[in-house]
């Protein structure tokens, strides 16, 4: 179960989050929706032991070894080849190379695997960030925009991938701007307005209170609802 509960995170004399809770349930797939600058990837760096939050508790159900983690800068290794890259990972967690192969199928990347970094596109970037977060098969995923600025095509394999990955068991937590994105794979969403949650629930139920009739509403205009404000 992932859990945050009263979190405050201040840079300097700005916070820029303001007591944040929800709880997401194990072996579902949670969406955390906002603008950019709204606190998403400082949620995620606070869950992944990566920043410390100045108030609140939080937990994920998870050992630091039982999480995998997908950030929107990749840190994947630009000279190594798809493969290596996932080698040095799987010599960290002490598994098989074989895992290396598999995760890299998972994501369509075969093909790829003797190709650098530097010789992959954005897309292909982004699905090996992923084959690397899945890698060991964690209990629990935290995925920062896992398909911002891919094509629709990919976007879909990634989503079936995720979908895939919470049916075998994990626990997935992402970030999204994309609200069409959280309805076909979310069964809860918390929305994220300037560090503080300003709706929670399903994402059925989201879009009925601020979309027209059957359609989804864009984020933008659920967020114009909510604050009364347009974004910047
Ligand atoms: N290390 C840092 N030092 C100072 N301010 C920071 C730091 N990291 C983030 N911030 C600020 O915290 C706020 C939230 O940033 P965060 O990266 O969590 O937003 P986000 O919702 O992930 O945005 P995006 O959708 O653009 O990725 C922003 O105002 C950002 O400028
Ligand atoms: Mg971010």
């Amino acid at each position: 179960m992932i859990k945050m509960n009263s979190i405050v995170k201040c840079f300097g004399s700005k916070t820029v989050l303001s007591g944040v809770t929800f709880e997401a349930k194990e072996n579902r797939i949670f969406g955390l929706l906002g603008p950019s600058g709204a606190g998403k990837t400082t949620i995620i760096n606070i869950l992944t032991g990566q920043l410390t939050q100045d108030e609140g508790t939080f937990e994920t159900g998870a050992k630091p070894f039982e999480t995998g983690l997908m950030l929107d800068e990749d840190g994947l290794y630009p000279r190594l080849t798809c493969l290596q890259n996932l080698n040095v990972f799987a010599d960290i967690y002490g598994i098989s190379h074989e895992k290396s192969h598999e995760a890299l199928k998972n994501v369509g990347l075969t093909e790829a695997a003797k190709k650098t970094v530097l010789e992959l596109s954005k897309g292909m970037r982004q699905r090996l960030s992923l084959a690397r977060a899945i890698l060991h098969s964690p209990k629990v995923l935290f995925l920062d925009e896992p398909t911002s600025g891919l094509d629709p095509a990919t976007a879909r394999g990634i989503h079936k991938l995720i979908k895939n990955l919470s049916e075998a068991g994990s626990a997935i937590f992402l970030t999204t701007h994309n609200m069409d994105e959280a309805v076909k794979l979310c069964y809860h969403v918390a929305l994220l307005h300037q560090g503080v949650i300003v709706e929670q629930g399903e994402p059925a139920q989201i879009c009925e209170k601020y979309g027209a009739i059957k359609t989804v509403p864009d984020l933008e205009s659920v967020f114009i609802k909510l604050t009364g404000v347009e974004l910047e």
